[in-house]
């Protein structure tokens, strides 16, 4: 069995916080963030429970079915809306469906984590999967704090994933983990998001090419082939050395932080909207999707693109 995205569904905060407002109370400038990050704004608001459903009823819509016919959730998010219950089973019960409902929390490769777990229950016997990736990041933001206030944002994505017949449209997964590195990006209980920058930077670059090299060997696809790169969305910085080593020209990457900042688990689904609203993708079309984050956790996909 293989799995075929059937629909996809954004949403993000109403409220906007651009840089300027940011600059008014931090030791900050538009010029530092844009010229470091590529951000130009982010949105603030709601919570991983409200903004996940919103982007599932979309998702659904999109991919034409009800939520009765759903037979497994999963939520992937850094930042569930209590530690006890999970928060998948609430949008799973808001959206009427009773089926199997759990959090995975990967950080920033969250949502390539729940896509592979679909893949894994398609294999299985599961014939529809709702994978939602949501986050509500600026709760656990210092808003003192320059080094974070000015990266982070809110946000889901969703898509409704098909099991099918053959390979479907994932043509490769590879995901990974080194719990070694935990020290770099962290949140203790009752604590804010904190992070050694420079570090993951530098640790991103190598992590991204090195899943990203593997999952194409495994697809038999080359980078030349590649018609899109849909990357986490952390530093465009990060995105254009990963690209650079990979040999994919930037303007085949996806970048939506400029308007919505880092948002962990939902960045891969925002970006693949961005690419659907902009008719980027083309059926047949070879698609690497990648994360990095918190963990430290890695995940990369060669996807060949089936509306
Ligand atoms: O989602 C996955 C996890 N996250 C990431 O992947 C993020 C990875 N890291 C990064 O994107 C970058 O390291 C940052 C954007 C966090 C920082 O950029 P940088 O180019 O590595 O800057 P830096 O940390 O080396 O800081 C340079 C200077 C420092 O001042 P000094 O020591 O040179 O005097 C900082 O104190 O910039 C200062 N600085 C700021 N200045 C203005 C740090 N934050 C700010 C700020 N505004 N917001």
């Amino acid at each position: 069995m293989g799995i075929h995205f059937r629909g996809w569904g954004t949403a993000v905060p109403d409220r906007i916080v651009t840089n300027d407002e940011l600059s008014a109370t931090l030791d900050t400038t538009d010029e530092w963030i844009f010229e470091r990050t590529g951000i130009r704004e982010r949105r603030v608001g709601g919570s991983a429970g409200t903004l996940g459903l919103a982007a599932a009823q979309r998702a659904l819509e999109d991919a034409g079915v009800t939520a009765d016919t759903i037979d497994f959730v999963v939520l992937a998010t850094t930042t569930p809306d209590n530690l006890i219950p999970a928060t998948a089973p609430t949008i799973a019960a808001a959206l009427g469906i009773n089926a199997p409902a759990i959090d995975v929390n990967a950080a920033c490769s969250g949502f390539m984590y729940g896509v592979r777990v679909a893949s894994g229950l398609a294999a299985t016997g599961a014939s529809r999967m709702l994978v939602i990736g949501a986050e509500h990041l600026s709760r656990w933001t210092d808003w003192n704090d320059r080094t974070m206030a000015v990266l982070l944002g809110d946000g889901a994505g969703a898509a409704v994933i098909d099991a099918v017949d053959g390979p479907g449209d994932v043509l490769s997964f590879d995901l990974g983990s080194d719990g070694s590195l935990a020290h770099l990006l962290r949140c203790e209980h009752g604590g804010t998001i904190w992070m050694d920058g420079k570090e993951i930077f530098r640790r991103a670059v190598r992590i991204i090419v090195e899943s990203a090299e593997r999952a194409m060997s495994d697809a038999g696809v080359t980078s030349d082939q590649l018609a899109l790169v849909i990357p986490h969305q952390a530093n465009v910085r990060i995105i254009s050395a990963a690209c650079q080593r990979l040999g994919v020209d930037m303007d085949r990457a996806i970048v939506v932080l400029d308007r919505f900042g880092n948002t962990s688990s939902a960045s891969i689904p925002l970006a693949v909207a961005d690419a659907r609203q902009r008719e980027l993708l083309v059926a047949g079309d070879y698609v690497l999707m990648t994360g990095f984050g918190a963990g430290m956790t890695w995940a990369s996909a060669v996807v060949r693109w089936s509306p």
